[in-house]
């Protein structure tokens, strides 16, 4: 893997080579704390965020790296300089990029030109940062992967569903979308090439406008926030009606299994894409999840910067 510019940049062993790294550094942070030495993250920011950009900062900080929080509207970029030109000077400062934008074409400019590896910190399109650090949640829960179901309820259109698709079609889940039809549906070349892999893996992929079907027997149900950081406010009210049928409460968490997790990428509403009771229920591990991105994260870029297990593992 050269960057991590969607789900589809990584094979099925890469994704199972990240899980088992993090897990390392999450047992033996110390054994990792000069990992990064002398390396420096540039963190570029177009939309809000809590969990990544803290996550990101303080994964090099524990391994002796070092990371630079830039926010895109204090650049030139867009205004007075292509993002083209923007990569190559940054790539030629720092030895890692990751970045948070509205449009993927973006991120795979900052790809194309940097010179570097680059990591997509989400974009409209994708968000492979979170879904690699909720397979890492799930196989710590679920003891594997292969073979469960996942259930998503609610905005579909969306980067968390768009790499959950990818994420589980690559290794072996089946995934079940209860979505409303038409424009908050997955996008259709996502759902397609998740289910290329499919085939591959062996797993299934469902996408039903009938909530209590996408989560019967789930072993994993999944929500996302229905007013995503790129959604215009004034479109709440109307959201909140189209999603409000695939709201994640205790009467729907009943179809799953008795002992299905719950998950949510966070930010949260609770009383609309979830109910309290379900988010601070004993089903929910939304904050394991969210602890999560700094050691899967870790991970990635220890992968993208090539650093070999032994060759940083203390002792
Ligand atoms: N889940 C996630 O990416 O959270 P932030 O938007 O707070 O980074
Ligand atoms: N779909 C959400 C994910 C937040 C982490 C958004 O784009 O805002």
């Amino acid at each position: 893997m050269e960057h991590l510019r969607s789900l589809n940049d990584v094979s099925p062993d890469e994704i199972r080579d990240i899980i088992i790294l993090a897990k390392g550094i999450k047992a033996d942070p110390a054994s990792y704390d000069e990992a990064l030495a002398g390396k420096t993250l540039l963190m570029l920011f177009e939309k809000p965020s809590l969990r990544t950009r803290v996550s990101f900062e303080t994964g090099m900080t524990r391994m002796g790296g070092h990371a630079i929080f830039y926010s895109i509207k204090d650049s030139p970029l867009g205004k007075k300089e292509n993002i083209h030109d923007t990569a190559k000077c940054a790539g030629r400062y720092v030895n890692l990029i990751m970045a948070r934008t509205y449009r993927q074409e973006d991120i795979d400019g900052l790809a194309a030109y940097a010179g570097v590896p680059v990591i997509n910190a989400l974009t409209d399109r994708h968000h492979p940062c979170q879904i690699l650090s909720d397979l890492l949640t799930i196989s710590e829960k679920k003891g594997s992967l292969k073979g469960l179901k996942l259930a998503y309820l609610g905005d579909a259109d969306n980067n968390v569903t768009h790499s959950l698709l990818l994420g589980c079609a690559l290794t072996g889940m089946h995934i079940a979308i209860g979505c409303p039809a038409g424009s908050s549906a997955p996008a259709e070349d996502v759902v397609a090439q998740a289910k290329a892999y499919a085939q591959t893996s062996g797993s299934t992929i469902t996408i039903t406008q009938d909530a209590a079907e996408a989560a019967e027997d789930a072993d994993v149900v999944y929500t996302d926030s229905w007013m995503s950081y790129h959604i215009p406010a004034e479109e709440k009210e109307a959201r909140r009606k189209l999603f409000m049928p695939y709201q994640v409460n205790a009467e729907l968490m009943r179809h799953a299994k008795p002992d299905a997790v719950f998950m949510n990428c966070l930010p949260a509403e609770r009383g609309a894409e979830q109910t309290a009771e379900v988010i601070d229920g004993p089903q929910s591990v939304v904050f394991d999840q969210a602890e999560n991105r700094l050691w899967a994260q870790n991970a990635i870029m220890l992968t993208l910067l090539k650093k070999s297990f032994k060759s940083f593992k203390k002792s």
